[in-house]
């Protein structure tokens, strides 16, 4: 007997990367941050009592959203705290997205986007970046055109670490028809030079809604903690008809609280992985292992022939080191290597020189 939905029996679930629990494996495969999140949040455990949670939480996280509306200059309004980013693509997907309806993304990007999609039986609509991995010039016209509900762009991309700008994110929103998501999990080691700013663009288009993580940024992956930031229309409908009744935990929230009132701290990890991205980027370049030019905390590099990237990602894995190696078109001969410690990413290097020498 079978009861699954038939696009449920004929779907495939979403693969994630390696998880390890123990000492002595140097993780640079999910993106994780390397150094610890702030003091602050460390502090607010230990002061929580378990007293607590024998009552429900805020079931809109207040506390959260008001702290999150402080640190973008944005109404409370304007704010849905979520499990996780990925509960927030969830929610805009079944909320917005009637099944048979299109979803546009660009190929490659999350390999969460085409899994959600099929859960909710829309069509999913790919479009190949170009060589360089940019946008292809013709974009706008292709996503206009295609009668999609929702578009969703990672902005910086994933899995090479490029950056879109404000000023065409914005122009692709005036001219569609539909919903265009902003996955900014990433967006927090973007150079400040680039001066990004998309939270302002909510203001004047009414169809923009933007996805933050406390995963990267905050050092907080374990905690489950993201939130969209939008228009009120958009969000009013996530908020107060398809959201799990209390759908982040009370533990959660006051350390995700804690976590953006102390913002000051995780700036200070952004800079260190910005100094050290530039450090493995130059590293990987000069073994001939040549990388994208990357605003997100990992680089994606091209793994010559003569070893191959599964070969390496093998190899490396053999001596305690994980990368991630994804077994899909035009990333085969690629790694994503998520940018570690100092300590960790000369460990990586040696490793690599060692393993393509011989
Ligand atoms: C592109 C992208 N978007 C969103 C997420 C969701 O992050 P989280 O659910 O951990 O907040 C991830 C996590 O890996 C990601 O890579």
């Amino acid at each position: 007997m079978n009861f699954e939905r038939p696009n449920i029996k004929t779907m495939k679930g979403y693969k994630p990367g390696e998880q390890t629990e123990g000492s002595g494996i140097i993780k640079l495969n999910t993106n994780e941050n390397p150094y610890p999140a702030s003091p602050a949040v460390a502090a607010t455990l230990k002061n929580l009592d378990a007293e607590n949670l024998r009552r429900y939480p805020p079931p809109l996280a207040d506390s959260f959203r008001e702290a999150a509306a402080k640190l973008h200059n944005v109404n409370e309004n304007n704010i849905i705290p979520t499990n996780g980013g990925d509960e927030l693509l969830r929610l805009a997907i079944t909320t917005f997205v009637d099944p048979n309806e299109k979803i546009l993304v660009t190929q490659p990007s999350y390999s969460l986007y085409p899994v959600l999609t099929s859960i909710q039986g829309g069509i999913l609509i790919q479009i190949p970046l170009q060589q360089d991995w940019s946008m292809p010039s013709d974009f706008e016209v292709s996503l206009t055109s295609s009668g999609a509900k929702m578009c969703i762009l990672v902005n910086p991309h994933a899995p090479t670490g490029k950056l879109l700008d404000t000023d065409y994110l914005a122009r692709l929103a005036d001219s569609f028809q539909g919903i265009l998501l902003i996955d900014e999990a990433y967006v927090d080691f973007v150079d400040p030079d680039f001066q990004y700013n998309s939270v302002s663009l909510i203001e004047s288009n009414e169809n923009i809604l933007i996805l933050r993580s406390l995963s990267k940024g905050y050092s907080l992956a374990g905690l489950r903690f993201g939130y969209g930031i939008g228009p009120q229309h958009l969000l009013e409908p996530m908020l107060y008809k398809t959201r799990d009744s209390y759908n982040t935990n009370t533990v959660a929230q006051h350390l995700a609280t804690a976590a953006i009132e102390s913002a000051d701290y995780a700036h200070s990890t952004w800079d260190r992985v910005r100094k050290s991205r530039s450090v493995l980027t130059d590293g990987l370049n000069q073994m001939g292992l040549n990388t994208v030019p990357s605003q997100a905390n990992f680089v994606l590099c091209q793994v010559p022939n003569s070893i191959s990237a599964k070969g390496l990602y093998e190899g490396l894995k053999r001596q305690n080191i994980l990368v991630r190696y994804f077994d899909q078109d035009r990333l085969k001969d690629r790694l994503r290597i998520s940018v570690g410690s100092d300590t960790e990413n000369t460990a990586l290097l040696e490793a690599i020189h060692s393993l393509i020498k011989t």
